[in-house]
């Protein structure tokens, strides 16, 4: 593999043009009106595939968006590694907020990324991560030195809860059997300082509706006398935090894992600065639950936030009116040990309970998912290291991190296998606000590091 350097010069622009041309299909999985180009994007995956040298590649068909396999199988006797990545990407909006349109690709210097990075929706979630594992492959195949076996299986639901995803793995474990996950969707602590993920948060996603009286209300006539949604409701979410920004749902924290004094002292060690942190999201002070640092209260500390809320009149001018309902998006993120339908059974009891007379409150879960966490003495994550360590030329820093994919859990329970989560993207890349980018660096990096796990693995395995 010590030609992966001179292979990736000779056709970096091919490899990044590929990569515009898939990010120009706006394959928003959570808007039906895109529902013809995530079909059309799985089509792009699955040519991909064939022409990197996968063999048997193909769609497979779920209740929802399909799902793209291949395989290479070179010795039934070699291990396997299982490539998971999602094509399906966020919605664009606000699209005002975008400096160049989210689905016209173009590349841009910036202060972290000097070499470029390429801005669109889905560059570094998931499409450019994933894409990288598409031109490792195809490194492997031209070059004859694929050490072991690969299969690939990438969704087109992963924003939205991947759903079809589960539905696919519980009934191909054969198919999909595997001695180690691989997977880049996560984040690293710089370009000089890689890291491995090695937790992802769980989820639970709720919407939760206040109905006041069976019509909106001339504010004046009956302000005062009857209880208003919106008042009540942005008063029940505010009482699901004490003045520690503790969360008050009754058992919420009973499972949570804690962290011990040295696992934190651990922790500390990684490199961070409190003012680079606020200064990329222009804020003057950090907020957050009372005896924990920055990094532990985004990474091994569950939350409870408010993604969207709405009702009443929100138009041009002063409308006065006691809107009838009013509505909230609520997620909470959960840490190991938590099971997301307990704490969502949790939230509803206590919702509904602090509901006061002359309101009714409905709660409807969306979706959510256990969170995972994986050992640093796994074959995999040492693989994984070594890799970092020689294409880096620094050890990597295991993290873990604040996000969720929730189907890696699933991977665990339903395939017995262990994921190893090796991100190229930074956390200042944007995802799934506006202007998303991912460096060419990263981009480039991510396929000369990814050919490097398989030899180390395969060695590692035997
Ligand atoms: N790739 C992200 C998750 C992620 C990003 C994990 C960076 C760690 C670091 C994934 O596409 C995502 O956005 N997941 C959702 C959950 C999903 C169920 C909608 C999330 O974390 O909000
Ligand atoms: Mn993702
Ligand atoms: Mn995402």
């Amino acid at each position: 593999m010590d030609n992966i350097k001179a292979y990736i010069n000779q056709h970096k622009e091919r490899f990044i043009n590929e990569l515009i041309e898939l990010l120009k299909i706006p394959s928003i999985s959570a808007d039906s009106a895109f529902e013809k180009d995530v079909i059309k994007t799985s089509k792009t995956i699955k040519s991909a595939l064939k022409k990197a040298g996968c063999d048997h590649v193909e769609i497979c068909e779920t209740p929802g968006y399909p799902i793209v396999y291949g395989e290479k199988i070179i010795d039934p006797k070699l291990p396997t590694v299982l490539v998971y990545g999602h094509y399906d990407v966020q919605p664009a909006d606000p699209i005002d907020l975008w400096d160049s349109p989210p689905f016209e690709p173009i590349i841009k210097k910036t202060e972290i990324h000097p070499e470029g990075a390429i801005f669109a929706r889905g560059a570094c979630d998931d499409k450019g991560q994933l894409y990288m594992h598409v031109k490792a492959l195809e490194y492997m195949t031209a070059n004859e030195n694929l050490p072991c076996n690969v299969k690939f299986m990438i969704e087109g639901e992963e924003e939205v809860g991947s759903e079809s995803l589960s539905w696919f793995v519980k009934r191909n474990q054969e198919k999909l059997a595997n001695d180690i996950i691989l997977i880049s969707d996560t984040g690293m602590i710089s370009n000089t300082q890689p890291s491995i993920t090695t937790g992802l948060r769980g989820l639970s996603y709720v919407e939760v509706e206040v109905t006041g009286p069976n019509r909106d209300l001339h504010s004046g006539l009956y302000g005062g006398a009857v209880a208003n949604p919106i008042n009540i409701l942005t008063k029940m979410i505010a009482s699901l935090h004490d003045e520690n920004n503790h969360i008050t749902i009754p058992g919420f924290y009973d499972k949570v894992e804690e962290l011990s004094a040295e696992e934190r002292a651990e922790m500390a060690k990684a490199p961070f600065s409190l003012d680079h942190y606020k200064k990329a999201i222009d804020i003057d002070a950090v907020y957050g639950e009372k005896g924990y640092t920055t990094n532990e209260r985004n990474s091994i500390r569950p939350t409870l936030d408010v993604n969207g809320i709405w009702g009443g009149y929100i138009g041009e001018g002063a409308k006065t009116v006691i809107a009838s309902q009013a509505f909230a998006k609520i997620s909470m993120r959960l840490v190991p040990n938590q099971d997301w339908i307990e704490i969502t059974e949790l939230f509803k009891t206590h919702f509904e309970s602090i509901a006061p007379k002359g309101v009714t409150v409905k709660v409807k879960p969306h979706h959510g998912g256990q969170g995972y966490v994986t050992p640093i003495d796994n074959i995999g994550y040492k693989a994984a290291n070594k890799a970092y360590t020689k294409t880096f030329g620094v050890e990597a820093i295991p993290q873990r991190s604040g996000g969720s994919i929730p189907i890696v859990a699933l991977f665990e329970k339903e395939l017995k296998s262990k994921t190893i989560l090796m991100g190229f993207g930074l956390d200042s890349d944007a995802i799934h606000s506006p202007n998303e980018h991912f460096g060419v660096f990263n981009y480039l990096k991510g396929i000369e590091t990814i050919p490097l796990f398989y030899k180390y693995y395969t060695e590692m395995k035997k």
